[in-house]
């Protein structure tokens, strides 16, 4: 990133810590989440909405998907700070209970997505990773199959290679070494693409050959 970049970055978080075109996430949320990492990343995650952890804690992936995702960075050799996080929207999704969740509607994630485009544009990670049918959806709208038919293939975003997988919080709910094992092949071919070296080891995870 040039000094300019990391100027109009700066820009950009102040922005949208005081975003207020959506009044009824405004009322609910305690902060925006802006992002997390390395702005001068390689591989960039995008996620969902913060949940009620990233909005207590001003940070996104910091509750239980988001500790199985940073067990997954560390599989791929990084850590978090080799890597930048952000999601689709940058406010808690307002629910009637404060521990529920809910997805994003259209109309949020078309009010919020430029501020994730510009982050991009800033960022220039050499490949993105979508979490979820609601990131990859978010980042190529066009897109009509669910994530299990899209999982595991190529995609654009500004010209930089785009690798949908399962979110973090799917897996969570269908451990199964099947569904690892498919979202690690996503994940090698994300390292493959950013040039980052994979062990032997690495290649077998979640394989019988592995255990
Ligand atoms: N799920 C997401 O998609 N994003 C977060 O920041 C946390 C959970």
């Amino acid at each position: 990133m040039t000094s300019e970049e990391k100027k109009s970055f700066e820009k950009l978080r102040q922005e949208i810590l005081k975003c207020r075109k959506c009044p009824h996430l405004v009322d609910f949320r305690t902060q925006t989440v802006f992002g997390v990492g390395n702005p001068n990343a390689d591989i960039m995650f995008v996620g969902e909405a913060p949940g009620a952890d990233e909005d207590k804690q001003g940070e996104p992936f910091v509750g239980r998907a988001g500790q199985l995702l940073t067990k997954m960075i560390q599989a791929m050799g990084l850590e978090r700070s080799d890597v930048y996080i952000a999601n689709i929207l940058k406010c808690r999704p307002n629910v009637d209970t404060p521990s529920g969740n809910r997805k994003p509607t259209p109309d949020e994630m078309q009010t919020c997505i430029p501020h994730l485009q510009e982050q991009i544009r800033l960022i220039r990670p050499s490949v993105l990773v979508a979490l979820g049918d609601t990131a990859i959806k978010g980042l190529v709208p066009t897109l009509k199959e669910g994530i299990t038919k899209v999982r595991g293939h190529w995609y654009e975003y500004q010209g930089i290679p785009l690798m949908p997988t399962f979110h973090p919080a799917y897996i969570l709910r269908n451990p199964t070494m099947a569904t690892k094992r498919l979202c690690w092949e996503d994940l090698l071919a994300a390292m493959e693409k950013a040039g980052k070296p994979i062990s032997k080891k690495q290649r077998a995870f979640f394989t019988a050959a592995a255990s």
